[in-house]
């Protein structure tokens, strides 16, 4: 299953083939890419204007934001939470995972008024959120050290928010409840790497 995803997953990042297969606005999309993988912060993120409440990593915040942008956009944009990465932006790769009211979320495609006064959890906010100090890191985050998951690490604060969310609900997964759960794209192949972090933290349930 994860072999499939890393021949798919070289369409969804390699901006030259960026539109194989997804319908949406290539060449715009490609544009954002290119400014995402050169960190200039110049997405669009409201024009029409409203004060949105939103709580994220326990502090509440009121954006200033088109009702209909991607929430995204508005945590790293308007919030500073550059740890949410933008892939695909149409909730295939799974890099902008975040928590909303506990479920693992693809925020690229989530308006951010859906998540209106739910309750947000970034990878910044992580191990607040499981009762740590802010400076700490959550038990996935020390499995993925110990691991040493990630290669290039674009896509990983998304597969440590997606096995987090995965472990709260179900901490000793069988393999089954593993390819369910994390359907993240990885352009690296990191995934063997991913599945032995994850049974090393079932095992020390
Ligand atoms: S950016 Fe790829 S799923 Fe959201
Ligand atoms: S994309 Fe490089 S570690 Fe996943």
């Amino acid at each position: 299953m994860f072999d499939d995803r890393q021949a798919h997953h070289g369409n969804l990042i390699g901006i030259s083939s960026l539109s194989a297969g997804y319908p949406v606005e290539t060449a715009t999309l490609r544009v954002y890419m290119f400014i995402d993988y050169c960190s200039v912060n110049i997405y669009p993120v409201a024009s029409e204007a409203g004060m949105i409440l939103l709580k994220v990593n326990g502090a509440t915040h009121q954006v200033d934001a088109d009702p209909a942008t991607p929430l995204l956009w508005v945590l790293r944009e308007n919030l500073g939470l550059t740890g949410v990465k933008y892939g695909c932006g149409v909730a295939a790769c799974g890099a902008c995972t975040v928590h909303v009211n506990g479920e693992a979320v693809r925020s690229c495609t989530l308006p951010v008024a859906s998540a209106a006064e739910a309750e947000i959890v970034t990878i910044e906010g992580l191990a607040a959120s499981a009762g740590m100090s802010a400076n700490a890191l959550h038990p996935v985050q020390k499995a993925w050290i110990d691991v040493q998951v990630p290669q290039c690490g674009y896509c990983q604060s998304g597969m440590i928010m997606t096995t987090a969310a995965l472990l709260k609900k179900t901490p000793k997964p069988t393999d089954a409840d593993i390819n369910a759960a994390i359907t993240n794209l990885c352009r690296c192949g990191t995934y063997p790497r991913v599945r032995r972090a994850i049974r090393t933290l079932a095992e020390q349930v």
